[in-house]
């Protein structure tokens, strides 16, 4: 992934500054009295492990750093690092400046906002060290360096100084250890995408939907089908996989634009309130192997990845490969069979992704339909979307109307009903009669016509 190539960058600028250190001048500052102090040996015997990780892992960082002092004890409290361009360097590299052209100075901790939930967030150190003790007693100082992209800086780090490699290895470990324990990501609704309020941060939280089953008007047998591959194989996971059975399952919902997939998978992410639920959408798409890679580390989990047709087009559609259909269907085989990890995808173009599908087995092991709602169906998302308002309308009619529309029509017919009833009766309760629904109808299928002729091209025009 390159981390080896930006390790070996960095070790080379630490040789390099180990280097200029040297030559340099020596001159002392608090800072540098402040790190070898704690260590008990001079700066050029100082070595750093670091790793590096995205920035939305900021939090976790935090919370394992402070769960190792819970630990170990702070031996010095935390201090920060004042001064220079101190975005371009790495520590050891602002050490070297500081000692050696005093650039950079003792400082206080820079401190940052970063999201932990929909609507939390946590105070987390940007820019800051504190001395603790490694677990065989050894001084060490841990450090947390918070991405600062507008720099080029894309990660964020976890540092530990010490007089040995070993040392600070083992520390390092400890933290990350702890990081998993106590994983802030777990059991979140977690999207991929850019965030307008964030700058570029690539993980969003969404708070979790809450629909009951009866919101979900489907076929008979539909959405129990559903619930059975996804709720029920977590159910009873442990006892599959002692009968020898895999737990990892894909799920296709295809069907017309507007009968309720998303809604179904909102629905299944309420059924599921402690699961990990990594969402993908349209461009989003390429960070599928990220994706797949944190619902192995969160499991059980659920990647949602939505309108999948948008990357996958079937192959004779072009001699263009589509390689990024192709590391979705990799990241899914990539997960190993026993972990709890559903993989759920919805298309309104199934036919699009049928031959990718077919050419490699078992990545999804159950396709359903969601079809536009038959008569019953709009009898009940009528009802279903009229709870909280006064129907008196006979719905005969209005159900025989509607053949061949979507479950989102009947929701929008019926806001449009009680808005002309509002428009009618102002102050009463909101009552939808047989007028209300025939005139809100006739509008919605004359919107409708009249888009469809001018997306057709007008006649009228020709
Ligand atoms: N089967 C359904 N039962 C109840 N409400 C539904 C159903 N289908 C759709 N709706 C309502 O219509 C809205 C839009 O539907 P939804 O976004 O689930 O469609 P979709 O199948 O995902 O369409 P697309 O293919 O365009 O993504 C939903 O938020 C929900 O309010
Ligand atoms: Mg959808």
């Amino acid at each position: 992934m390159g981390s080896t190539e930006r390790d070996l960058a960095a070790d080379l600028a630490r040789i390099v500054h180990a280097a200029a250190d040297e030559v340099g001048s020596g001159r002392g500052s608090e800072l540098i009295e402040k790190v070898t102090g704690h260590l008990g040996a001079p700066l050029p015997e100082v070595v750093v492990v670091t790793r590096n990780w995205p920035m939305w892992e900021h939090a976790n960082i935090q919370r394992g750093v402070e769960a190792y002092l819970a630990e170990h004890g702070k031996a010095v409290d935390w201090f920060g690092i004042a001064g220079g361009q101190r975005t371009h360097e790495d520590l050891i590299g602002m050490l070297a400046i500081a000692r050696t052209q005093g650039m950079y100075e003792l400082g206080s901790v820079d401190y940052t906002t970063t999201a932990i939930g929909p609507d939390d967030a946590t105070e987390a150190v940007q820019l800051g060290l504190v001395g603790t003790s490694a677990p065989g007693g050894e001084p060490v100082l841990v450090a947390i360096r918070g991405a600062t992209p507008q720099w080029g800086l894309e990660q964020c780090r976890l540092e530990v100084l010490s007089t040995s490699r070993v040392t600070a290895t083992q520390v390092r470990d400890r933290v990350e250890r702890l990081m998993a324990e106590h994983d802030l990501l777990r059991g979140q609704v977690l999207a991929f995408g850019t965030s307008e309020h964030r700058g570029n941060e690539l993980l969003t939280f969404l708070p979790r939907p809450t629909l009951t089953g009866e919101e979900v008007v489907l076929p008979d047998g539909v959405l129990a089908a559903i619930e059975r591959h996804t709720v029920g194989i977590a159910a009873h996971g442990e006892r599959l996989l002692a009968a020898g059975q895999h737990l990892k399952r894909g799920l296709l919902l295809h069907g017309p634009p507007g009968t309720g997939k998303t809604h179904t998978v909102r629905y299944l992410m309420s059924r599921l309130p402690t699961t990990t639920v990594v969402i993908l959408t349209g461009a989003a798409m390429r960070f599928v192997g990220k994706a797949a890679e944190l619902a192995r580390r969160l499991q059980p989990s659920v990647v949602v990845l939505e309108d999948v047709d948008l990357i996958a087009q079937d192959r004779s559609y072009g001699p263009m490969v589509q390689p990024l259909l192709f590391t979705l269907l990799d990241a899914m085989d990539g997960v190993g069979g026993d972990a709890d990890v559903t993989f759920l995808l919805t298309t309104n173009r199934a036919g699009e992704l049928e031959k990718a599908l077919a050419d490699r087995p078992g990545r999804v092991d159950l396709a359903v339909e969601i079809p536009l709602p038959d008569a019953a169906g709009r009898e009940a998302l009528l009802r279903l979307y009229s709870r909280g308002l006064k129907l008196t309308a006979d719905l005969g009619p209005i159900i025989e109307a509607t053949e061949g529309v979507t479950a989102s029509f009947a929701k929008e017919l019926l806001r449009r009903a009680s808005l002309r009833a509002l428009a009618l009766r102002p102050d009463d309760d909101v009552v939808v009669g047989d007028e209300e629904l025939s005139t809100a109808l006739r509008e919605m299928q004359d919107a409708h016509s009249a888009l469809t002729r001018s997306l057709l091209g007008s006649s009228a025009a020709q």
